[in-house]
């Protein structure tokens, strides 16, 4: 197929519109016979006008979306042909050049029927986390206040859904525990550690440089509450790296979170969350909260094996594409658009609508086989978007667990809820809790690190 974004090929379809009335020119008023330079010259002017035409009709972008939607069909060609007209199989045959907005609305009409996706991204239940909570949160850690205005609100939003998916043991409960996959500085994990009143496990492949890392800022009484396992959660195997720290330090319940892991790092984080629960844990999993990230990131070979091998059997996309090859062509026809959502509102964007609709369509697809993981090992499991588009693009979150957990974790959403109050109360009470004991907020400002993007002189 060829790059949506090539412009190589524009020339072939520049005569498509016409250009009249922008030149300014009468029709046929030639006073004299032009000379070479002045008909090259018109030539040029023609070319750009016409250039100019077809980038507000926005052609290239339609183009685009057409020539994605024909490699759907072509990827999937029993589906489509069980799905679609006689009339429509042999509109397939044709490669159509210069299709109009029509045809390209009747393409994403037919593709959207072949996929059938159970939960459309726009039909996501908007499970935000009660606005007064952020104030709280942030009189508990100290940093850099772009970073804050960024991560607070998913930060908290993630926490209200952790915090529902555990019992209401309280701060001294002790015996459970948040694993936190992909946990990088582990800001995240040590606040849901805080407001469940139990440790903070931090698994991640990298660690980061020691100005970065939660447990070094930590009051001694808080510090050995932090754990960490240095690994790749593709090589880690729960039973033998995760559970005998578990119970080195008397934890028998665990809730586990994955928040922003690229491409197939939630894919992995479920696959060791299946074998975990599968082989039958030394600990209770309580539930999970996974947001996921960046789709367009499987695109490559490997990354593409290692999500066609961890959702083999998953019968929806079994029955999309019938084995392994069919996958692997049809996650290379959607990852390399799933992006057009998600830079969508970025400064100059041309994504139009039509694209975010196809890149939402190929997201629910992906997301669909890790929401079947979730549903297979919980009594419960949903998604939902957990931040405002505005606030994260990437704001799609897996939730699993009891029953009563996910419908508590849904309810923190509704400011007249009883769960969103009492998550409130909890977080006081956790920011009571370390500010007795630490006077003030933690510093989490990573020191001596300059970042212009947060716009931190390192101070
Ligand atoms: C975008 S960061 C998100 C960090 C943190 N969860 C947050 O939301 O602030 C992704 C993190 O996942 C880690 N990660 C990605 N793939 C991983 C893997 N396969 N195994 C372990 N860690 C991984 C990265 O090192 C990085 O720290």
């Amino acid at each position: 197929m060829a790059d949506p974004t090539d412009d190589n090929d524009i020339e072939d379809w520049l005569p498509v519109l016409s250009f009249d009335g922008f030149l300014g020119e009468e029709d046929g008023e030639v006073a004299s016979k032009p000379s070479v330079a002045s008909r090259r010259r018109q030539k040029r002017e023609e070319r750009a006008h016409v250039r100019l035409a077809h980038d507000k009709a926005r052609t290239r972008e339609l183009r685009a979306v057409h020539q994605v939607l024909q490699a759907l069909q072509e990827a999937l060609p029993n589906l489509w042909s069980r799905c679609s007209s006689a009339d429509s199989g042999a509109r397939q045959e044709k490669k159509v050049k210069h299709p109009t907005e029509e045809e390209v609305e009747e393409a994403l009409t037919a593709a959207a029927a072949a996929l059938q996706v159970e939960c459309p991204y726009r039909r996501l239940p908007q499970i935000f986390a009660p606005q007064e909570g952020l104030e709280i949160l942030s009189s508990m850690i100290d940093r850099p206040p772009k970073y804050q205005e960024k991560y607070l609100a998913q930060e908290w939003s993630i926490l209200a859904k952790v915090w529902a998916l555990a019992p209401n043991l309280g701060p001294r409960s002790g015996g459970l525990a948040v694993v936190d996959i992909g946990a990088g500085n582990g800001s995240l994990a040590l606040l849901a550690g805080l407001l469940l009143g139990g440790h903070a496990v931090l698994i991640d492949h990298t660690l980061p440089p020691e100005p970065m890392r939660v447990e070094a800022r930590l009051p001694e009484q808080y510090r050995d509450r932090i754990l960490r396992v240095t690994g790749d959660v593709g090589d880690l195997d729960a039973s033998r790296e995760i559970e005998p720290i578990l119970e080195k330090h008397g934890i028998r319940q665990v809730v586990v979170i994955a928040k922003h892991l690229c491409g197939t790092g939630t894919d992995l984080a479920l696959k060791l969350l299946r074998r975990w629960c599968s082989n039958g844990t030394r600990v209770e999993v309580l539930g999970a909260v996974i947001a996921t990230c960046c789709m367009h990131k499987i695109n490559t070979s490997e990354e593409k094996e290692v999500f066609a091998d961890i959702h083999s059997s998953d019968s929806y996309l079994r029955k999309l594409t019938g084995d392994k090859d069919g996958l692997l062509s049809l996650l290379s026809v959607c990852t390399r658009c799933v992006a057009w959502r998600t830079t969508a509102g970025a400064e100059a964007s041309r994504i139009t609508e039509k694209q975010i609709r196809v890149a939402e369509m190929f997201e629910d697809l992906l997301q669909q086989p890790r929401l079947k993981i979730l549903q297979h090992l919980f009594p419960s499991a949903t998604e939902v978007a957990f931040v405002p588009f505005k606030q994260s693009p990437q704001n799609r979150c897996l939730l699993a667990g009891s029953e009563l957990g996910v419908r508590r974790a849904l309810a923190t959403g509704d400011a007249g809820a009883g769960a969103a109050g009492e998550v409130l109360a909890a977080l006081a009470s956790a920011r009571d809790s370390l500010l007795a004991v630490n006077g003030t907020a933690l510093d989490l400002r990573p020191h001596g690190m300059v970042s212009t993007r947060f716009d931190y002189d390192g101070t």
